[in-house]
Protein backbone atom coordinates (compact mmCIF):
# COMPACT_ATOMS: atom_id res chain seq x y z
CA UNK A 1 0.00 0.00 0.00
CA UNK A 2 1.22 3.21 -0.85
CA UNK A 3 2.02 5.76 2.08
CA UNK A 4 0.68 8.94 3.07
CA UNK A 5 0.99 11.30 0.15
CA UNK A 6 2.85 14.56 0.85
CA UNK A 7 2.56 17.55 -0.95
CA UNK A 8 5.85 19.71 -0.78
CA UNK A 9 5.26 23.63 -2.07
CA UNK A 10 8.17 25.74 -2.85
CA UNK A 11 9.43 28.70 -4.11
CA UNK A 12 13.05 29.48 -5.49
CA UNK A 13 14.96 32.50 -6.53
CA UNK A 14 18.03 30.43 -7.88
CA UNK A 15 17.39 26.96 -7.15
CA UNK A 16 18.63 25.98 -3.60
CA UNK A 17 14.97 25.81 -2.14
CA UNK A 18 14.46 23.37 -5.22
CA UNK A 19 17.50 20.78 -4.14
CA UNK A 20 16.35 20.86 -0.44
CA UNK A 21 13.04 20.43 -1.52
CA UNK A 22 14.19 16.99 -3.52
CA UNK A 23 16.62 16.38 -0.37
CA UNK A 24 13.76 16.28 1.93
CA UNK A 25 11.08 14.30 -0.59
CA UNK A 26 13.87 11.99 -0.80
CA UNK A 27 14.25 11.22 3.22
CA UNK A 28 10.47 11.30 3.37
CA UNK A 29 9.99 8.53 0.56
CA UNK A 30 12.71 6.37 2.17
CA UNK A 31 10.75 6.61 5.40
CA UNK A 32 7.14 5.53 3.97
CA UNK A 33 5.51 8.53 2.73
CA UNK A 34 4.48 9.38 -1.07
CA UNK A 35 6.15 13.08 -1.54
CA UNK A 36 5.07 15.00 -4.47
CA UNK A 37 6.84 17.51 -5.45
CA UNK A 38 5.41 21.43 -7.13
CA UNK A 39 6.87 25.07 -7.68
CA UNK A 40 4.34 26.99 -6.75
CA UNK A 41 3.65 28.11 -9.77
CA UNK A 42 2.56 24.97 -10.43
CA UNK A 43 0.93 24.09 -7.39
CA UNK A 44 -2.61 22.37 -7.13
CA UNK A 45 -5.25 24.24 -6.61
CA UNK A 46 -6.86 22.14 -4.08
CA UNK A 47 -4.57 19.55 -1.38
CA UNK A 48 -7.66 17.04 -1.75
CA UNK A 49 -6.26 13.97 -2.51
CA UNK A 50 -2.94 14.72 0.20
CA UNK A 51 -2.66 13.59 4.06
CA UNK A 52 0.12 16.25 4.82
CA UNK A 53 1.77 19.35 3.17
CA UNK A 54 5.25 20.62 3.40
CA UNK A 55 5.39 24.65 2.22
CA UNK A 56 9.25 26.22 1.95
CA UNK A 57 10.92 29.04 0.27
CA UNK A 58 14.22 31.62 0.61
CA UNK A 59 14.02 34.95 1.79
CA UNK A 60 15.14 37.41 -0.68
CA UNK A 61 15.50 40.92 0.64
CA UNK A 62 14.07 39.96 4.17
CA UNK A 63 10.79 38.32 2.92
CA UNK A 64 9.61 35.50 0.57
CA UNK A 65 7.98 35.30 -2.77
CA UNK A 66 5.03 36.85 -3.45
CA UNK A 67 3.69 33.63 -4.72
CA UNK A 68 4.16 31.66 -2.13
CA UNK A 69 2.54 34.35 0.36
CA UNK A 70 -0.48 34.37 -1.88
CA UNK A 71 -0.88 30.47 -2.66
CA UNK A 72 -0.18 29.67 1.37
CA UNK A 73 -2.86 32.54 2.16
CA UNK A 74 -5.48 31.05 -0.23
CA UNK A 75 -5.51 27.16 1.11
CA UNK A 76 -4.32 28.44 4.84
CA UNK A 77 -7.96 26.87 6.12
CA UNK A 78 -6.98 23.10 4.07
CA UNK A 79 -3.05 23.79 5.14
CA UNK A 80 -4.14 23.73 9.01
CA UNK A 81 -6.93 20.57 8.48
CA UNK A 82 -3.66 18.43 7.61
CA UNK A 83 -0.09 18.10 9.52
CA UNK A 84 1.73 20.27 7.15
CA UNK A 85 5.32 22.45 7.75
CA UNK A 86 7.02 25.15 6.83
CA UNK A 87 10.94 25.42 5.55
CA UNK A 88 12.54 28.59 5.57
CA UNK A 89 15.76 28.83 3.32
CA UNK A 90 18.04 32.15 4.28
CA UNK A 91 21.67 33.35 4.61
CA UNK A 92 20.61 34.47 7.69
CA UNK A 93 19.80 31.23 9.43
CA UNK A 94 23.87 30.29 8.69
CA UNK A 95 24.85 32.41 11.01
CA UNK A 96 24.61 29.85 14.34
CA UNK A 97 24.09 32.85 16.83
CA UNK A 98 20.99 33.76 19.05
CA UNK A 99 20.83 37.12 16.97
CA UNK A 100 20.76 35.39 13.56
CA UNK A 101 18.66 32.65 14.04
CA UNK A 102 16.16 35.37 15.69
CA UNK A 103 15.94 37.26 12.59
CA UNK A 104 15.44 34.56 10.34
CA UNK A 105 12.50 33.48 12.74
CA UNK A 106 10.88 37.02 12.53
CA UNK A 107 11.23 36.65 8.83
CA UNK A 108 9.25 33.37 9.20
CA UNK A 109 6.80 34.99 11.80
CA UNK A 110 5.98 37.94 9.61
CA UNK A 111 5.27 34.89 7.02
CA UNK A 112 2.95 33.03 9.27
CA UNK A 113 1.15 36.33 10.15
CA UNK A 114 0.37 37.87 6.52
CA UNK A 115 -0.82 34.41 5.34
CA UNK A 116 -2.41 33.15 8.39
CA UNK A 117 -1.15 30.37 8.63
CA UNK A 118 0.51 28.76 11.74
CA UNK A 119 2.38 25.71 10.86
CA UNK A 120 2.61 22.61 12.71
CA UNK A 121 6.73 22.18 12.58
CA UNK A 122 9.29 24.56 11.27
CA UNK A 123 12.75 24.87 10.06
CA UNK A 124 14.92 27.54 9.51
CA UNK A 125 17.87 26.36 7.17
CA UNK A 126 20.90 28.04 5.97
CA UNK A 127 21.10 28.44 2.52
CA UNK A 128 24.00 29.13 -0.35
CA UNK A 129 25.66 31.83 -2.31
CA UNK A 130 25.46 31.06 -5.52
CA UNK A 131 27.12 33.92 -7.33
CA UNK A 132 27.71 32.07 -10.63
CA UNK A 133 23.80 32.01 -11.00
CA UNK A 134 23.64 35.73 -10.26
CA UNK A 135 23.16 38.79 -12.79
CA UNK A 136 26.48 41.11 -12.35
CA UNK A 137 24.10 43.39 -9.62
CA UNK A 138 22.82 40.59 -7.27
CA UNK A 139 26.31 39.32 -7.52
CA UNK A 140 28.05 42.54 -6.39
CA UNK A 141 25.10 43.38 -3.87
CA UNK A 142 25.64 39.40 -2.08
CA UNK A 143 29.29 39.92 -1.93
CA UNK A 144 28.80 42.83 -0.14
CA UNK A 145 26.13 40.86 2.24
CA UNK A 146 28.09 38.31 2.32
CA UNK A 147 31.27 40.59 3.11
CA UNK A 148 30.09 41.06 6.63
CA UNK A 149 28.40 38.21 8.00
CA UNK A 150 30.60 35.33 5.91
CA UNK A 151 34.13 37.49 5.57
CA UNK A 152 36.37 34.60 3.83
CA UNK A 153 33.19 33.43 0.83
CA UNK A 154 33.25 36.66 -1.40
CA UNK A 155 35.21 34.61 -4.01
CA UNK A 156 32.37 35.00 -6.72
CA UNK A 157 33.71 33.16 -9.14
CA UNK A 158 32.24 29.94 -7.67
CA UNK A 159 29.46 28.95 -5.44
CA UNK A 160 29.15 28.44 -1.45
CA UNK A 161 26.72 25.84 0.20
CA UNK A 162 26.03 26.82 3.94
CA UNK A 163 23.16 24.64 4.26
CA UNK A 164 23.68 21.86 7.07
CA UNK A 165 22.14 18.55 5.41
CA UNK A 166 21.91 16.85 8.08
CA UNK A 167 19.60 19.57 9.89
CA UNK A 168 17.60 18.93 6.35
CA UNK A 169 17.60 15.16 6.65
CA UNK A 170 16.81 15.85 10.63
CA UNK A 171 14.05 17.77 9.75
CA UNK A 172 12.60 15.23 7.07
CA UNK A 173 12.74 12.49 9.47
CA UNK A 174 10.40 14.45 12.23
CA UNK A 175 8.28 15.61 9.70
CA UNK A 176 7.66 11.66 8.33
CA UNK A 177 7.17 10.56 12.10
CA UNK A 178 4.88 13.33 12.61
CA UNK A 179 3.14 12.69 9.16
CA UNK A 180 2.96 8.90 9.81
CA UNK A 181 2.11 8.67 13.17
CA UNK A 182 -0.95 11.52 12.72
CA UNK A 183 -2.39 8.90 9.60
CA UNK A 184 -1.89 6.36 11.24
CA UNK A 185 -4.30 7.80 13.95
CA UNK A 186 -6.98 8.92 11.47
CA UNK A 187 -7.00 5.41 9.80
CA UNK A 188 -10.36 3.63 10.24
CA UNK A 189 -8.01 0.52 11.21
CA UNK A 190 -7.12 2.85 13.99
CA UNK A 191 -10.31 2.88 15.38
C1 LIG B 1 18.92 39.09 -4.14
C2 LIG B 1 19.04 38.25 -2.89
C3 LIG B 1 18.56 38.74 -1.69
C4 LIG B 1 18.68 38.00 -0.53
N1 LIG B 1 18.19 38.50 0.63
C5 LIG B 1 18.33 37.79 1.77
C6 LIG B 1 17.85 38.31 3.01
O1 LIG B 1 17.27 39.39 3.08
N2 LIG B 1 18.03 37.57 4.12
C7 LIG B 1 18.65 36.34 4.09
O2 LIG B 1 18.80 35.73 5.12
N3 LIG B 1 19.09 35.81 2.93
C8 LIG B 1 18.95 36.51 1.78
N4 LIG B 1 19.39 35.99 0.60
C9 LIG B 1 20.02 34.66 0.60
C10 LIG B 1 19.07 33.57 0.10
O3 LIG B 1 18.00 33.36 0.97
C11 LIG B 1 19.88 32.28 -0.09
O4 LIG B 1 20.85 32.53 -1.08
C12 LIG B 1 19.04 31.09 -0.47
O5 LIG B 1 19.87 29.95 -0.55
C13 LIG B 1 18.33 31.30 -1.80
O6 LIG B 1 17.63 30.14 -2.14
P1 LIG B 1 16.96 30.01 -3.59
O7 LIG B 1 18.07 29.77 -4.58
O8 LIG B 1 16.05 28.84 -3.46
O9 LIG B 1 16.21 31.28 -3.82
C14 LIG B 1 19.28 36.71 -0.57
C15 LIG B 1 19.76 36.21 -1.80
C16 LIG B 1 19.65 36.96 -2.94
C17 LIG B 1 20.17 36.42 -4.23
Amino acid sequence: MAGPRVAIIYQTGEGHTTDIAHRIADRLGEAGCDPVIREVEAAPATLDGFDAVLVGGSVHVGKFGKALGSWTKEHAVALGAMPNGFFSVSMTAAVHDEAHLARAGENADAFFAQTGWHPDMVALLGGALLYTRYGWIKRFAMKRIAAHDFPGLTDTHRDYDLTDWDAVDHFAKDVAAHVIAATVATSPAAG
